[in-house]
């Protein structure tokens, strides 16, 4: 139905990808990954995370705003259990990881390279109490330098689009990024019961936002660029691709409607919670 795109020096079969943290490890829905061109597992770190305590998830009128906080079984887990099921899909794999310190950054690299077809630096997780990486854009491009040095597999840069989006990408591009993602979750504030917890807005309401950084981002650099914010239907594939995005990734909409490619049959785009 679709045609094979070129991204990030990799093809794929569709341009369709399904987001980081939003479908598990990537491979428990078998019929469903097959679809997408590509899978991103949810961010893996070195050793296992618990993640947030609870509440993580709030419903907000036109998107979610998550403190889920990285969760996730770890490196090793991840790599002995789940690459394994998640390879047998015929889809593209491609990896998020999250290093405290280069490292770590290393190690989940080195382990990983080989089994990939590219890997995504999560380098704008808001659910971490450590600074967001992309607000310090020269260190973040320190640390991407040294990175690229460390495998040929395509590296995918993750940013948000509220912290200088097209100066972060073309610097990352001029140190050896091969490809953008725009947008991470942007940081948000949500009060429950009388308390005030910080965490990530995603959904429709944060894709103005990333329609503007893409814009700015083409207007800067050729990196290639995929579309992350609150894509819904073909009406948000559009208005994307004009922005100048090659694929287009699909998040907190897959929480609700997991099976909801091909988007042609989406007869819910104008739902209200994502
Ligand atoms: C519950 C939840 C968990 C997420 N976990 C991750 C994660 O582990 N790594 C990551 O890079 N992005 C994570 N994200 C961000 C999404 O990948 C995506 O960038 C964001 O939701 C914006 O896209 P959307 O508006 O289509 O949801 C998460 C989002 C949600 C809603």
């Amino acid at each position: 139905m679709y045609d094979t795109v070129r991204f990030a020096g990799l093809e794929i079969k569709n341009p369709f990808i399904a987001a980081s943290g939003c479908f598990g490890y990537g491979w428990e829905f078998p019929a469903l990954s097959e679809k997408f061109g590509a899978v991103v597992a949810k961010t893996i770190t070195v050793k296992p995370r618990e993640g947030n305590s609870p509440p993580r998830i709030f419903e907000v009128p036109g998107g979610v705003i998550n403190r889920v906080g990285l969760q996730n079984c770890g490196l090793k887990n991840f790599a002995e259990k789940h690459l394994p099921r998640l390879k047998k899909i015929g889809t593209t794999v491609i990896v998020s990881i999250f290093g405290e310190n280069f490292r770590q950054w290393a190690e989940l690299i080195g382990t990983l390279e080989k089994e990939v077809a590219a890997l995504e630096l999560n380098l704008s997780c808001p659910n971490l109490n450590k600074q967001i990486l992309t607000k310090n854009p020269e260190k973040c491009g320190n640390i991407v330098e040294k990175l690229r040095k460390l495998t040929d597999k395509p590296l995918i840069a993750k940013i948000n689009a509220v912290d200088s989006p097209a100066a972060v990408s073309s610097l990352l591009s001029d140190r050896g990024i091969d490809a953008i993602v725009c947008s991470n979750t942007i940081p948000a504030r949500v009060e429950l019961n009388g308390r005030i917890y910080k965490g990530g807005l995603s959904g429709r309401l944060i894709k103005n936002f990333v329609l503007k950084a893409i814009r700015e981002i083409r207007k800067k650099s050729d990196v290639p660029i995929a579309a992350c914010g609150g894509i819904r239907g073909l009406k948000d594939v559009d208005d994307y691709r004009k922005a100048g995005a090659d694929v287009f990734v699909l998040g907190s909409v897959l929480l609700r409607q997991p099976d909801i490619l091909p988007l042609e049959k989406n007869i819910d785009s104008e739902g209200d919670i994502v």
